[in-house]
């Protein structure tokens, strides 16, 4: 596995091989790997002949300084962890790497934006859409690979591919969980082992409130059964719950078609920010 720090090196090193005829499958990540970015990996590496995987904390898609500043770096371990998982190439920048100086470029996605991370992160999709802007130019892949715990993230870099015509295929993977349905998280490190035990309860308000919305209810029905669960556990601040369609993210009144409805949570759990979704 090689390991590049620089884009001069990456891109001198991917075109030799792109030359060669090998195609690159290419999943993005801030690092603090877990079995959810390693599912994302090897499913690249399956389906292109080189994987490689970008480890990059963006400062640029931080709203909070302080969150910025306690996200997990484990750059040692996450190599381990890719190499094992069959990944050829990881490029790792610095900071000064990316930015020599700060973009003045500023993306807008709109609609897709004005809901749930966008409303509450405001900033973020911009400095996501030109972090995987810039990410693309280096690796130039055929196809990248995103989860769906980050939904709206999904949306915002397919509508960014079509609106900039980059030649890159978006494949958006399943959301991986731990035995208990939380959903795998670089931020779940950061939880005491009480917020630990509770922090399955997010997942378990999206399936009440996918229940009552499959027994024909009402989104609004959805928003009270969900905050009515997470009164009984006052260490959650639910900052919101969406009823949204899959492709739009504009909320909805009741299901609609399946596999277009999606559920999404962010809440406070001892001062750790945690999402999730489920679409059915
Ligand atoms: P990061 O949070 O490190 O996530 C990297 C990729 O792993 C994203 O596509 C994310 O959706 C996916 N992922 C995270 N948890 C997952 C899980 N439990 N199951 C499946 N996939 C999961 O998302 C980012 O980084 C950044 O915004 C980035 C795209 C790298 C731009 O900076």
């Amino acid at each position: 596995m090689h390991i590049f720090n620089t884009i001069s090196e990456t891109q001198q090193f991917l075109k030799a091989q792109q030359r060669g005829g090998k195609t690159i499958g290419f999943v993005p990540t801030m690092g603090a790997l877990h079995a959810g970015h390693i599912s994302l990996v090897e499913k690249a590496k399956h389906e292109n002949e080189l994987a490689v995987c970008s480890i990059f904390v963006n400062p640029t898609q931080f709203n909070n300084p302080e969150d910025l500043k306690k996200y997990p770096r484990t750059l040692e371990k996450d190599c381990t962890m890719l190499e094992a998982a069959g990944c050829d190439v990881v490029f790792a920048p610095s900071a000064e790497e990316m930015y020599p100086s700060l973009p003045q470029l500023r993306m807008d996605f709109g609609s897709l934006e004005t809901v749930m991370e966008g409303k509450f992160r405001p900033g973020h999709f911009n400095g996501v859409g030109i972090v995987v802007s810039k990410l693309f130019n280096v690796v130039k892949p055929e196809k990248a690979y995103f989860g769906l715990k980050d939904l709206q993230q999904v949306a915002v870099i397919r509508k960014m591919v079509q609106d900039l015509s980059f030649d890159v295929e978006i494949i958006p993977c399943p959301t991986m969980r731990e035995a208990d349905g939380l959903a795998m998280s670089s931020r779940n490190t950061r939880l005491s082992t009480e917020a630990r035990i509770l922090a399955p309860q997010i997942y378990k308000a999206l399936n009440l409130a996918k229940q009552t919305l499959q027994e024909g209810a009402s989104a609004k029905a959805a928003q009270a059964v969900v905050k009515q669960h997470f009164e009984a556990f006052p260490a959650f601040e639910l900052e919101y719950f969406e009823v949204a369609n899959f492709d739009s993210l504009e909320s909805i009144e009741a299901k609609i078609a399946d596999g277009k409805t999606a559920l999404c949570i962010a809440a406070f759990l001892d001062g750790v920010r945690l999402i999730d979704n489920i679409v059915f």
